[in-house]
């Protein structure tokens, strides 16, 4: 922890007792899934995604009244940062934050806070660990600022802080986060949000691989650079297969929506974003009571996602630890 936060925390309990009475500003925000779609959606493909509401981040605003002048504390212990934001490099997701609201509201100086950051989502897996970050920050901040900020500008500000890390980011991680429903989307558009008759049991399963979102985005445009045709074609074949997945999807179509997942898969090993690792959890999913299974997010690492039949969740999840899988969620999407 940096000093200044140590000095901030201890000044707040030993002579401060009104801040500790304080009102904290408290907000959670979900992980999230690609259902379908994934690289090509970059593209402008469709893709579907889904909230992972069991995986939270949680950003509390502690407001430091005290403080004359504008003092903001970083801290996010999951990582190990305290510091004053001054002390911070620029692409900081705070840093950029308190610009992107200074800058909206045409203001120099806002009042001194302690923001405060913890997340359940494992950072590199795929399951929207920076998305949920950039969400839950600018609500917090927008809430301590006393703005009542529509779900779409959240979103607006939300993809301008993913920007800063992931390069050429569809959007698709920041929205479904943002509104916190399956949704059909295509980069540049409303999303549609999509309900299903049935609950759908999905279990998420953790390679142990980390992977880096935009490192695998490049690798894929340069791909994509060398063998236009190829990579093109892969595209649009997911694209067609969104399409018929969406109307699957509100149909409450299980067995088909498995199907199209594991051709998604296919698609993505020829895409070269699979991994043997990857693979090998969809074939055990396959094997043991899955509807579907596939990669989800970037690849190359990061989660599987397997679509389930309710009664088959409980083994699967036991076969999958006898596999040396340490980290599975289990969640209900409807
Ligand atoms: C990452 O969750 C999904 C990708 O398609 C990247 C993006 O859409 O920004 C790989």
């Amino acid at each position: 922890m940096g000093n200044q936060c140590i000095g901030h925390l201890l000044l707040a309990q030993d002579h401060h007792s009104d801040l500790k009475r304080m009102p904290a500003i408290v907000v959670h925000t979900a992980g999230k899934s690609i259902l379908f779609g994934e690289h090509a959606v970059v593209y402008g493909h469709p893709a579907i995604a889904v909230p992972i509401p069991d995986l939270k981040t949680t950003v509390t605003i502690f407001p430091l009244i005290r403080e004359e002048n504008e003092t903001i504390l970083y801290e996010a212990p999951d990582i190990g940062i305290c510091e004053n934001l001054s002390d911070l490099p620029k692409d900081n997701i705070l840093v950029y934050a308190v610009a992107l609201f200074k800058n909206a509201l045409d203001i120099q100086k806002i009042p001194s806070f302690r923001l405060k950051i913890r997340s359940q989502i494992p950072l590199a897996s795929g399951l929207g660990s920076s998305a949920s970050v950039s969400v839950a920050v600018v609500r917090a901040l927008s809430q301590f600022l006393g703005l009542k900020l529509p779900i779409s500008k959240i979103n607006e500000f939300a993809f301008e802080l993913e920007k800063l890390h992931h390069g050429n980011p569809s959007g698709i991680d920041n929205t479904v986060v943002s509104y916190e429903k399956a949704l059909y989307f295509i980069r540049g558009l409303e999303p549609e949000f999509l309900q299903s008759p049935v609950p759908m049991h999905l279990l998420l399963i953790n390679s142990g691989i980390p992977s880096l979102t935009a490192q695998v985005v490049a690798a894929v445009r340069q791909n994509r650079e060398k063998n236009p045709d190829m990579v093109n074609a892969l595209f649009k074949e997911t694209g067609d297969l969104v399409s018929i997945a969406k109307t699957a999807f509100l149909d409450g179509n299980i067995v088909e929506l498995g199907n199209l997942m594991v051709t998604n898969h296919h698609l993505l090993q020829q895409l070269n974003v699979s991994l043997p690792e990857l693979d090998v959890l969809v074939d055990i999913a396959l094997k043991n009571g899955a509807y579907g299974a596939k990669l989800c997010g970037a690849g190359r690492g990061g989660n599987v996602i397997a679509l389930v039949k309710e009664e088959n969740v409980h083994s699967l999840r036991q076969i999958l630890e006898s596999h040396g899988i340490q980290e599975i969620v289990h969640t209900v999407i409807q």
